[in-house]
């Protein structure tokens, strides 16, 4: 039998599905546990899951009904197999990112004068997809479009795409097993609530004994170091604490003696701590120092960054005695502040001019002591 892939992902069996932040959270946050039972796959602590995602129904409905098309029709999928309408709406094509090409060749139907433009005009149409799906322009009257049939509509759209997510267990741990932290995604945008497609799949519709398609994602730039003895810093804020589970698991099951310091952030203390449970008899015996920045419980946000500056002094002695330096989650601003913040550490406490904490990283770095896994 063909092994299981991204080309051909393995049908998991959802065995739980909980949310780890509290109702009325800012950051919703979910934990999905999958069985690889019969799958044959394996990962290493560290590596992501390939999750396969289903659209919303009602959105897929919303969609079906603008366009004036039957929820029933025959569509061919380019494989030479057929289905309905609404299946292949939820479950093979993109309905909700627009790009200029699908866009282009909705307009080959359309004839719309407003697309026209915004197709001719890269910064305009960047803005205008920006926030809209195709339940937007199919609605709108300006840029709706008649399809002859089901088929010549599901042509025009992109196949729906697999999601990452970094895997939140260890395999030695809880072996045949796959466990996920996602954050669900969910804003509104012309009026009307929007979801992210495969976070609030799996935060909203799934439920235990479900399948979904699933691979693993190997990142072989995201491993924990060989010798247990090395002592790991891990900073993950929000989301960011998924691969940290995986790894204190990991150290646990291997009886390690390096120690771990994890540094996590998220909005309020009383609706937003993560695997909590697990970490309380974890600092209480020593085997992991934990520094939270409950970013909005005060005035001024308290973000990981302040409270490694603050702790410099410790973290430089810990880098001193070979720490390996971890980080996971947002790329856009939290892993450049906090890189940042290390590369103050490095200076001050090393006494080092820019230049210098900038070659210490860099070694660090190719001695895989700083690792990042953002996004
Ligand atoms: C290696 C890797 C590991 C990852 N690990 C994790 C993890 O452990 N946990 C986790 O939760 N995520 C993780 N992610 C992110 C994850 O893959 C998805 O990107 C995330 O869940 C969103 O996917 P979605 O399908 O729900 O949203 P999508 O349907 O893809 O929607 C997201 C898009 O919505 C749009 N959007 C978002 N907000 C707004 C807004 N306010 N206004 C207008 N448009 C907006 C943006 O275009 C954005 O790109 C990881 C990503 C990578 C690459
Ligand atoms: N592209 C972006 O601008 C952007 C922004 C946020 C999240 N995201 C993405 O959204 C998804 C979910 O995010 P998440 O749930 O993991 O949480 P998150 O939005 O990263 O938030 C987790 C914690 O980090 C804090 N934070 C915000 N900016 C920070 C910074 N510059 N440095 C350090 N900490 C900072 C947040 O504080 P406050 O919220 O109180 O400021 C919160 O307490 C991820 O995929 C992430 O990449 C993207």
């Amino acid at each position: 039998m063909e092994p299981y892939s991204m080309k051909n992902p393995f049908p998991a069996t959802v065995r739980a599905v909980r949310h780890i932040t509290k109702p009325g959270s800012a950051k919703e946050t979910v934990h999905v546990d999958f069985s690889l039972e019969g799958s044959g796959l394996e990962y290493t602590t560290g590596d992501a899951l390939g999750v396969l995602p289903r659209n919303d129904e009602q959105l897929v409905d919303a969609l079906i009904g603008a366009l004036g098309l039957q929820a029933e029709e025959t569509v061919s999928l380019s494989d030479g197999s057929q289905t309905s309408l609404r299946e292949a709406l939820i479950g093979v094509y993109d309905i909700t990112a627009l790009k200029k090409g699908a866009l282009a060749k909705w307009n080959a139907v359309a004839q719309s004068g407003k697309l026209t433009s915004l197709l001719e005009d890269k910064e305009a149409l960047k803005e205008y997809c920006y926030g809209r799906d195709w339940l937007d322009v199919a609605s709108d009257p300006e840029t709706t479009a008649h399809f002859a049939s089901a088929t010549d509509f599901v042509a025009i759209l992109p196949k729906l795409t697999p999601r990452l997510y970094s895997i939140a267990s260890s395999p030695d741990a809880v072996p045949g097993q796959v466990s996920l932290c996602v954050g669900a995604v969910r804003y509104e945008s012309l009026g009307r609530p929007r979801k992210g497609v495969c976070s609030t799949f799996l935060a909203d519709r799934i439920k235990p004994g479900d399948k979904v398609r699933v691979f693993v994602h190997s990142n072989k730039n995201f491993r924990l170091p060989e010798d247990g003895a090395t002592p790991i810093i891990m900073v993950g804020p929000g989301t960011g604490i998924a691969p940290f589970r995986a790894f204190w698991q990991q150290r646990i099951a291997d009886h390690a003696t390096g120690p771990m310091w994890l540094f996590f952030g998220n909005p309020y203390k009383a609706t937003d701590g993560c695997y909590e449970d697990e970490l309380e008899p974890l600092i209480a015996n020593g085997v992991l120092k934990y520094s939270v920045a409950w970013s909005r419980d005060q005035a001024h946000k308290i973000y990981v960054q302040h409270l490694m500056d603050a702790a410099g002094a410790e973290i430089w002695q810990w880098l001193e005695k070979g720490a390996a330096v971890y980080m996971c989650g947002d790329a856009n601003r939290m892993a450049k502040d906090v890189e940042q913040t290390l590369l103050v550490i490095i200076a001050r406490e090393g006494r080092m001019d820019e230049q210098q904490a900038a070659d210490y990283l860099a070694a660090m770095k190719a001695q895989k002591r700083y690792q990042k896994d953002v996004y």
